[in-house]
């Protein structure tokens, strides 16, 4: 049981919960002395970047519990290099590749490859690091774009990897270095229009589970992937806490990691919130103090949940800031939930503060209901300067319509 709960810098979602307190992550100093001043039991990082930054390993120096791995275990969200070269080291299945440091190198690399080849920045980027190139020439473009500086540090290094065939599926587990329990799965929208089109974004929507990842291939993603990773983390010196995000393609030769995130996804998070059943206070401190062990497995609802996210025009270039928004609670008396993420109140009045605002989100017995139950709340929602998917969880609506 958690009874007092502060987020920084949290938004007004949020605030209906937690206290909200201005601290900056990247402050470690500050960090330490609020968690001393407030006797703070448990931290949970949220975001790659202050985890990368080593956040964790300063809060454990002082001896306070962290949700989330250290700065060098960081590293799989981190450096896409770095998971390669332990996947190859311990024999998990991932694209082939090459790491290169230059973009004559990177260029020289590309004959190794077919079309399409898979480009990335090595670093965070955002989630822009990664090209998919269908010509020869894109993905030359790709190569001098990382090394002309662009992507700051992010991009001193690429990765050049095969293009994998199948659908993608998003796998999550809970790890405190030793025991390893399954936490669910997702499928994201990451192009920012219907059909999954136009530019990709951090996420339109999501639904979790994902039908596709059936009991037998998330078995195999367990035993050949996640386990191995977690394993091989240990045995190299940098045991990995938290929660570890799995990006998997399912091709016809069996389950592949894309890549791994440090942290629960970006609206992956919201659906898996809506199903779990257990209380995430005690799995995540349980997880910090490496007795994962002794918990029951988590457990999930037997129903789909499925998120929309509301996002202000503009995005994902630049949105337009501090569009009013209103009708949430009507959305919410419909019997959805809705989660903030760019919002602020501006003279005591809810407006948009960032590109994704809202994830309006709904719990139904199929892929099809819970879309239709989402939907029915975004209707009530009103925010004249932003913009949905119409189209969330269409891959699956479209299978289940064929079942039937
Ligand atoms: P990443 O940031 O590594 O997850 O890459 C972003 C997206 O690029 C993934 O979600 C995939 O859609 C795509 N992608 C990355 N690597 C590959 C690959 N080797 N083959 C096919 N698609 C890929
Ligand atoms: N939605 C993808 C992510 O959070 O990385």
């Amino acid at each position: 049981m958690c009874d007092k709960l502060f987020a920084a810098p949290g938004n007004p979602g949020i605030a209906q919960h937690a206290e909200l307190t201005a601290l900056a992550v990247e402050d470690h100093a500050a960090v330490l002395a609020f968690c001393e001043a407030q006797r703070i039991g448990l931290v949970v990082i949220g975001p790659e970047a202050p985890l990368v930054d080593g956040l964790a390993d300063s809060l454990r120096g002082v001896g306070v519990p962290v949700f989330g791995p250290s700065r060098a275990a960081a590293q799989l969200e981190g450096s896409k290099a770095f998971t390669k070269e332990l996947c190859a080291r311990h024999g998990i299945p991932t694209a082939g590749f090459r790491r290169v440091t230059s973009a004559a190198e990177g260029l020289a690399a590309l004959d190794a490859f077919g079309i399409p080849v898979v480009v990335k920045a090595d670093g965070l980027a955002a989630g822009k690091g990664v090209t998919v190139a269908m010509t020869r020439a894109e993905a030359e473009e790709a190569v001098r774009e990382i090394f002309s500086g662009r992507f700051g540090e992010a991009g001193a290094e690429a990765v050049i990897e095969e293009f994998l065939e199948g659908e993608e599926a998003s796998f999550f587990a809970i790890t405190d270095g030793h025991s390893v329990v399954p936490f669910g799965s997702a499928q994201d929208h990451k192009r920012v229009g219907d059909g999954d089109t136009g530019p990709n974004t951090g996420g339109m929507g999501a639904y979790s589970p994902a039908p596709v990842l059936t009991p037998l291939l998330e078995g195999e993603a367990m035993e050949r992937i996640v386990v191995p990773t977690v394993q091989a983390m240990a045995q190299e010196g940098t045991p990995y806490s938290g929660v570890l995000y799995a990006g998997l393609m399912l091709t016809p030769t069996g389950v592949q990691l894309i890549e791994y995130n440090c942290r629960f996804g970006d609206p992956e998070c919201q659906v898996l919130m809506l199903r779990y059943q257990g209380d995430l206070a005690e799995l995540m401190l349980a997880t910090a103090e490496g007795r994962l062990g002794t918990l029951p497995a988590p457990r999930f609802a037997d129903q789909t949940a499925l998120t929309v996210v509301m996002a202000a025009e503009g995005y994902p270039g630049t949105p337009k800031k501090g569009g009013a928004i209103g009708g949430v609670d009507e959305a919410e008396a419909t019997g959805a939930k809705v989660f903030h993420a760019g919002t602020a109140l501006a003279d005591g009045r809810l407006v948009a503060s960032g590109g994704r605002v809202l994830n309006v989100t709904a719990m139904a017995g199929s892929v099809g209901a819970a879309q239709q139950a989402a939907y029915d709340a975004v209707k009530k929602i009103d925010f004249p300067d932003g913009f949905c998917r119409a189209d969330i969880g269409w891959r699956e609506v479209k299978r289940e319509a064929m079942r039937q």
